[in-house]
């Protein structure tokens, strides 16, 4: 395979071909993942929820981070692999920004980084480009901000909040960022952020107006059962599947139906 670059995620939007994105954490999921021909794989701080349990993405640390993005990357042959930078390792100032842009970098082997923000974190993002790491933006609903927000729904609904959005979009761009994600915002919208900037707009929950998709591995192969937005497409009833694996495996030890005389020594 040729492999996916910043460059030809870029070359993708200007020739209108649309950027695939799925998260992967571990070895196993990225392999498949990648030789699925997804472009992108996330190695989200989503995996505070669907690898640690939290409620929030805030108790990511960078440490965690690093070992997931080295586990995705060891199977990676043609995917982009875009790795989150956890919640207090770059908002206090651009030079622990760069300092833990660098650790992940070097540690897990990833290929660029995702920050959440605009301007407030404009600084940080220079810093971290100027070191030669692409980034990746993410605008509307930023989970590591779910307590300014308090809640999971729609952002950017009102015009102020729109316009800053609009105007972040461009401030990205122009800062030289690669791509951004676009979480959670009106259809609209995403529609004309995307018109209006050259780097790809990857929506989540942002309608088909944008470059390219990305979901949360776990809920599009329906492991999850609680979280249902209305932009989850579910590609598989996972949850239920391995319910039942598990259940048949449980009746078969205990029934003493395994393992049977082909299944041993
Ligand atoms: O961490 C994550 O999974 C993400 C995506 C939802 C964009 O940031
Ligand atoms: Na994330």
């Amino acid at each position: 395979y040729k492999r996916v670059t910043v460059k030809s995620l870029v070359e993708m939007k200007s020739r209108g071909e649309k950027i695939s994105m799925l998260t992967a954490y571990d070895y196993t999921m990225a392999s498949i993942v990648d030789g699925a021909g997804i472009d992108v794989i996330l190695v989200g701080d989503s995996a505070a929820n669907t690898m640690a349990g939290h409620e929030t993405t805030l108790p990511m640390t960078l440490d965690h981070m690093i070992y997931h993005a080295t586990s995705v990357v060891r199977a990676i042959t043609r995917a982009l692999v875009v790795v989150d930078l956890p919640f207090g390792t770059y908002q206090s100032d651009p030079k622990e920004a760069l300092r833990s842009a660098i650790r992940i970098m070097k540690e897990s082997g990833g290929h660029a980084l995702k920050l959440e923000g605009g301007k407030e974190i404009k600084d940080s993002i220079k810093k971290i480009l100027n070191a030669g790491i692409p980034v990746m933006g993410h605008l509307g609903l930023t989970p590591q901000s779910i307590y300014k927000f308090g809640t999971y729904t729609v952002r950017a609904k009102e015009e102020q909040e729109a316009l800053k959005l609009k105007e972040d979009a461009k401030l990205l761009e122009k800062l030289g960022c690669f791509a951004i994600v676009l979480e959670k915002v009106p259809a609209q919208l995403a529609k004309e952020v995307a018109e209006s900037i050259s780097i790809p707009v990857i929506g989540i929950g942002a309608g088909n107006g944008v470059d390219g998709q990305v979901l949360v591995i776990h809920d599009m192969l329906g492991m999850t059962k609680e979280f249902n937005p209305r932009f989850l497409r579910r590609y598989l009833d996972l949850h239920t599947e391995m319910t039942n694996a598990f259940e048949a495996y449980h009746k078969d030890v205990k029934s003493g139906d395994f393992p049977n005389e082909n299944e041993q020594y």
